[in-house]
Formats: C-alpha cells, sequence, structure tokens
C-alpha cells in the first residue's frame, strides 16, 4: 500500500508518515514547507510544492501507485482566518476541490482528510458527539467544514470514501523526541507554556479567567499525536473494507478536560520550572469548553488510544522543547 500524505512535512503529517513507515507502508509527501520542515520526514520521498498545483499532482499520481490520500495541509489559525478568510477558503476548501477533481481522474478514491472540533461552533453540550449540529463560529471552522460536505456530496455521486476526523487538541511529541510541534508563530497553549518554562519565552498569558468554568479558565479535550495517527491509520484500513460512496465523520479526543489553569499546573510539576503567568482578556472566538466524546471511534474503527494522561503528553511535548531549547 502506498499512501500519499499532503502535509507531511507538518507537524500532524510528519508524525503520521512516521507511523505509516513504521508499519511498512509506503509514502509520498507533498509540502510546500510554508510552515512544515523537510528534516521532519527525512529520507521519505517529497515533492515540495502546492498540493493544489495540478502539474505537480499529475506528476505525483503518474510516478506512483496511490492507494489513498491523507490530506493534512491547511491553514489553521482562528483568529487568522477571522482576518484573512480568503486565505482559508482557498487553502482549505478551493484547494481541496482540485485535489479530489484529479484524484478521480487518478481513479484514486480514498482519502482521509484532518477535520476540527470548530465545525462545532459554541459547544451546546458539555460533551461533544457527532450529532451535536455543526455551526461553525470562524472562517477556519466553515472551510473544514465546506470540505466536509464536498467529500460528502462526492461520495454520493463520484463514488469517493471518505473519512473526515475531527481533531480536539492535538498535542505532545514523540516518545524518542525526535519530533514534535514546530509552529512559527506558535499560538498554541502547551507548547508556548512549555518555551517560557525552558526560557524561551518571557511567560504565558492566561486568555480569558471569567468563563463559566471552575477556575474560570478555558477547558480543553488533549489528544496525543501518536494516538491521533493510530486513528488516521485505523480510519483507512476501515475505509479499504467499505464499499464506494462511503462518507463518516469522527471525532477524536479523549473525552477529559483540562482548563489552561490546570494546563499550566501540570507543566510547572513536570518541568520544575517556575513561570510567568499573566491574565488577560479573552481571546476572540475561544468556546469555554470543547471536549469530545470519540466513542464513534473506539466502536467503529477499533481506536484505542494509548497516551490519554495529559502528564504524558506534556512530558513528551516537554522532552521536544529541551532538545528545541538546547537544555
Ligand atoms: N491559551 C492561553 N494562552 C495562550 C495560548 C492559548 O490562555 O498563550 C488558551 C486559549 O485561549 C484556549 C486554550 O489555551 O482556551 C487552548 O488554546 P490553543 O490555541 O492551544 O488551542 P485551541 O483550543 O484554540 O485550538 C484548537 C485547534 C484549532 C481548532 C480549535 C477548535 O488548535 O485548530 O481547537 O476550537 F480550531
Amino acid at each position: 500500500m502506498k499512501v500519499l500524505v499532503l502535509g507531511g512535512a507538518g507537524y500532524i503529517g510528519s508524525h503520521m508518515v512516521t507511523y505509516l513507515q513504521a508499519q511498512n507502508i509506503g509514502v509520498v509527501v507533498i509540502d510546500d514547507l510554508s510552515t512544515g520542515f523537510s528534516d521532519s520526514v527525512a529520507g521519505v520521498p517529497l515533492y515540495q510544492g502546492d498540493f493544489a498545483n495540478q502539474e505537480l499532482l499529475q506528476q505525483v499520481f503518474k510516478e506512483h501507485q496511490i492507494d489513498a490520500v491523507m490530506h493534512f495541509a491547511a491553514s489553521s489559525q482562528v483568529g487568522e482566518s477571522v482576518l484573512n478568510p480568503e486565505k482559508y477558503y482557498s487553502n482549505n476548501l478551493c484547494k481541496t476541490q482540485v485535489l479530489l477533481n484529479i484524484m478521480r481522474q487518478h481513479q484514486v478514491i480514498n482519502i482521509v482528510f484532518s477535520s476540527t472540533a470548530a465545525v462545532y461552533g459554541s459547544p451546546e453540550q458539555a460533551l461533544i458527539d457527532e450529532q451535536h449540529p455543526v455551526t461553525p463560529i470562524n472562517p477556519y471552522g466553515r472551510s473544514k467544514l465546506a470540505v466536509e460536505w464536498m467529500l460528502q456530496d462526492y461520495a454520493s455521486a463520484y463514488g469517493i470514501k471518505a473519512v473526515c476526523l475531527r481533531y480536539f487538541n492535538a498535542a505532545g511529541a514523540a516518545i524518542d523526541a525526535s519530533n514534535g510541534e514546530r509552529h512559527d508563530p506558535e499560538t498554541h497553549l502547551i507548547p508556548l507554556v512549555l518555551q517560557a518554562l525552558s526560557g524561551r519565552r518571557h511567560g504565558i498569558k492566561v486568555f480569558g479567567t471569567d468563563y463559566a468554568t471552575p477556575d474560570g479558565t478555558c477547558i480543553r479535550d488533549y489528544i496525543h499525536i501518536l494516538d491521533l495517527a493510530q486513528a488516521h491509520l485505523l480510519a483507512l484500513n476501515w475505509l479499504l473494507t467499505q464499499s464506494s460512496c462511503t462518507y463518516r465523520a469522527f471525532n477524536l479526543g479523549n473525552g477529559a478536560g483540562f482548563s489552561v489553569c490546570q494546563v499550566i499546573a501540570t507543566a510547572k510539576e513536570i518541568t520544575g520550572q517556575q513561570l510567568n503567568e499573566e491574565a488577560s482578556a479573552r481571546r476572540m472566538g475561544d468556546p469555554a469548553v470543547l471536549v469530545a466524546s470519540a466513542e464513534q471511534a473506539k466502536q467503529v474503527l477499533g481506536w484505542k488510544p494509548q497516551y490519554t494522561q495529559l502528564q504524558e503528553i506534556i512530558a513528551h511535548a516537554w522532552a521536544w522543547e529541551q532538545k528545541l531549547a538546547g537544555l
């Protein structure tokens, strides 16, 4: 089997590539390296370029017998999407349509798509399952939901088989600290806290301390990057057993929420370092609580997350941060 991984040099994509290789599955990567790093996929066939460049895609599909596509290449900052929706509809939606059309030409029908909890918008209940209404509140979430709808329609009309995986908060790093999160600029809580603890950053701002949560800060469901990778491969294997015209969306999370203050306290405990914390205004577009019910992924795909403890997730991310910081 050979999988084309779009965005394979990015944070989630590169961990996926390593995971697939460990299962002896062939991998080809397309990445424009706008946010990814070629050294995170050293030794893997890497086509550097835009995944919607038709010539490039045609070349890759001609040179390789691709069985399935895993699509991680997207713009993913909520705040930026509000200020610059054109970028989000272009990168996330329009380019994915180009991809699907070329996949159809080459009779490649299997796709696992990186979606997001942002498709749910402001949650109506604490534990979100896939039946929860999808009413995204920002262009990022809307662009991802539009792709989900496109995949659903392409599945019905053209026989595409698609799984959409709606991630909650991806975090953690490879267990041997060979790979991890490296966004620039970094916007995510765990790497920012760890950068502050390693001395690479002055401190951390807590965005909102007046939410209706026990300590007033936002609650999120953090999921280990390796558990995400496991779910993708299970999703692909499941797709391969399905007949054509399959479409399904699954949540990926641990079903346990941790507040910003709990994340900071756990990180301080693990690292033994002190942190400058500053209460700050709420960040635009942040729901108070986002926690997944991932029962469907467990029941249908057989997903068994291995690293469900926040301590493990942060400890792995800390080993990676220490490496980046040269500690
Ligand atoms: N936070 C801070 N200080 C910081 C950074 C973050 O207090 O410096 C808070 C945020 O306000 C939020 C929590 O930490 O309450 C987690 O924030 P992240 O940026 O780490 O993650 P998000 O929950 O905002 O984002 C994730 C995904 C997005 C997805 C979104 C769905 O990364 O892709 O969930 O709401 F869209």
